[in-house]
């Protein structure tokens, strides 16, 4: 018997765990949602509680599609592969849509449109021409790290595992400035009180859910809940609450 345990194995991992269907979610009546929950105000924790943009708004489309959202919190570079087993079956958590990705997961039509912000302490720099010869930070894994790369040379960048480690780079001077998301950098300036400022905007994005490649049922549903939530005044409900507008996509 023990002799066919590593054929097994080998069976099962190249295949990979399947990705649940939408029929299979229907019946669990829960979605598992993915996400890096240290995103304010995407998705973050207020002590115990995960809130968010991101959270209410897959909360509302779990409800919209007749089930419950159940969120797992996962480093943001862990997050595309853990789609590949069954860890969660959606990932909500500002993800541009690139085609370097679409190789690997299916992105659903963006749920907001935004991109990356420069943001440094008070008399750094500002502006694309500024970051020159600059140090940049910026969390690993993310678009942000290739767009820096483009201003400054892939040797000035710093990337950090998590957000929180980036911002404490650039406030204790280990960095001359950060790229992050716009609301995140304007939430961080916020907080910092009058220790960051926030500068131009360096690049664009479309940010999209992410389901497994191929998962069509899956991403189907997802789509027709998003257009839903949005025809039906919950997207802006849900958007003002947390940014005073709504930041989909025109
Ligand atoms: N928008 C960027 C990207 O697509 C960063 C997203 C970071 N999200 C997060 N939850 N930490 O890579």
């Amino acid at each position: 018997m023990t002799r066919f345990l590593p054929l097994l194995l080998a069976a099962a991992l190249a295949s990979g765990a399947q990705a649940r269907t939408l029929a299979e979610i229907k019946k669990a009546g829960v979605i598992k949602i993915g996400t890096n929950a240290e995103f304010k105000p995407f998705t973050y924790f207020e002590g115990m509680t995960m809130r968010g943009f991101e959270y209410d708004l897959g909360n509302a489309i779990a409800t919209q599609m007749g089930v419950r959202a159940q969120w797992v919190n996962q480093p943001f570079d862990n997050l595309l592969i853990g789609l590949k087993g069954d860890r969660y079956d959606l990932v909500i958590s500002s993800h541009g849509i690139t085609p370097e990705r679409q190789k690997a997961v299916d992105f659903t039509a963006p749920h907001y449109c935004s991109g990356g912000m420069i943001l440094a302490r008070p008399g750094g720099p500002k502006t694309a021409a500024q970051l020159a010869g600059k140090t940049v930070a910026t969390q690993v894994g993310t678009t942000y790290v290739a767009q820096i790369a483009r201003v400054v040379g892939a040797k000035n960048v710093r990337t950090y595992p998590n957000n929180a480690d980036a911002l404490q780079a650039l406030r204790a001077s280990r960095v001359d400035a950060m790229v992050n998301e716009r609301f995140y950098s304007l939430e961080a300036v916020k907080a910092s009180g009058g220790k960051l400022q926030q500068g131009q905007m360096l690049f664009q994005e479309k940010l999209g859910m992410a389901v497994a490649k191929g998962n069509a049922s899956l991403l189907k549903a997802v789509n027709g809940a998003l257009k839903t939530v949005q025809g039906n005044g919950t997207y802006a409900k849900i958007s003002k609450s947390y940014f005073g507008q709504d930041i989909r996509c025109r």
